[in-house]
């Protein structure tokens, strides 16, 4: 009797919780994993990469603290096997090469591409159905590629970008205002790149107060400043581009998908007139729930804000154009 009653609720639990894909076993991969598994949504992870016993020792090594962390969730790292992956509900992208110290986001296109097509190509071969959400740099061209070259429906490719430089933004608000990050709201739209992003602080509240009526012009200018470039000051710290921001994000993102969250998010979709924009993936607010992007929201921008966003589109449209020069869309 007991056990029967363990058996359906172990039935039902693996009904409600979900199986995610990692692809790049690398600091981002890696980090993303673990923090699914400190956000403990998912019934399996597998993590993959094309170097040999990476994926399995990141994984095994992360597995042997699964009871600390609470969690039940198994982990299986795989080299280069795509039938691992099969019947993923989300598959995070984070193949490719991260930037160094000087570069741009832009610069890694012509490596990256490559590796983004061939991944996904694979993935959606086992998962056809699977949610993708691109980490992989220049982060908007990628999800566009991602979408475009598999032919998929707009709402199964999401890019994450947004997430990551709204949580910066967060970041550096509350230093300013030397308050808790969890009493601060904010985000972040346009385009994933030093230049396109654009920190909307006209938007940002401290516990529903706007940011703008607490902090002068100059301090509101510097936190917008410093968010715009929170990777690259990462990357010339570390060397290479960062990992735990962009781990988290990412599986803030999948949770999201995973529970049908329907959390607002910032994130990379694809745009047929939203914005003034049409045949471009770019960083708007949207609603994340199982259906991948479900709907983006439409903020009534001022005239200042809709000129940074034209300029944003345009910058990252010309970027995503190398793909078309490339033949690789
Ligand atoms: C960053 C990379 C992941 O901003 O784009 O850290």
């Amino acid at each position: 009797m007991v056990l029967t009653f363990i058996f359906a609720e172990a039935k039902l639990i693996k009904k409600i919780m979900a199986k995610v894909s990692v692809i790049g076993a690398g600091n981002v991969g890696a980090s993303c994993v673990e923090a699914m598994l400190h956000l403990n949504f998912c019934s399996e992870i597998v993590l993959l990469d094309i170097k040999e016993g990476i994926s399995e020792g990141k994984a095994m090594d992360m597995m042997q603290a699964a009871k600390q962390y609470g969690t039940n969730t198994k982990i299986i790292g795989v080299t280069n096997d795509y039938s691992k992956t099969a019947d993923s509900d989300v598959v995070i992208v984070t193949s490719g090469v991260p930037r160094k110290p000087g570069m741009t986001r832009e610069e890694l296109i012509g490596v990256n591409s490559k590796i983004v097509a061939s991944v996904t190509e694979s993935v959606l071969k086992y998962s056809p159905k699977a949610i993708i959400i691109v980490i992989a740099n220049p982060m908007d061209p990628m999800t566009y590629l991602a979408l475009k070259k598999n032919n998929l429906p707009k709402h199964q490719v999401v890019g994450m970008g947004g997430q990551l430089d709204s949580s910066r933004f967060t970041y550096y608000l509350s230093q300013a205002l030397n308050v808790p990050v969890s009493d601060i709201e904010c985000m972040v739209i346009g385009g994933h790149g030093d230049k396109t992003m654009i920190p909307l602080i006209r938007f940002a509240a401290y516990k529903g107060i706007p940011v703008t009526k607490l902090l002068s012009k100059e301090e509101c200018d510097k936190v917008v400043a410093d968010t715009m470039v929170g990777g690259a000051t990462l990357t010339k710290l570390l060397g290479t581009s960062a990992w735990y921001a962009p781990g988290m994000s990412a599986a803030t993102m999948a949770k999201s998908i995973i529970m049908d969250e329907k959390k607002m998010i910032p994130c990379c979709c694809y745009l047929e007139g939203e914005y003034g924009e049409n045949d471009l993936s770019i960083g708007v607010p949207a609603i994340v729930g199982k259906g991948g992007w479900e709907r983006v929201i439409e903020l009534e921008l001022n005239d200042e804000e809709k000129a940074l966003f034209k300029a944003s589109a345009d910058a990252t449209r010309a970027t995503a154009n190398v793909l078309k020069e490339q033949n690789l869309i």
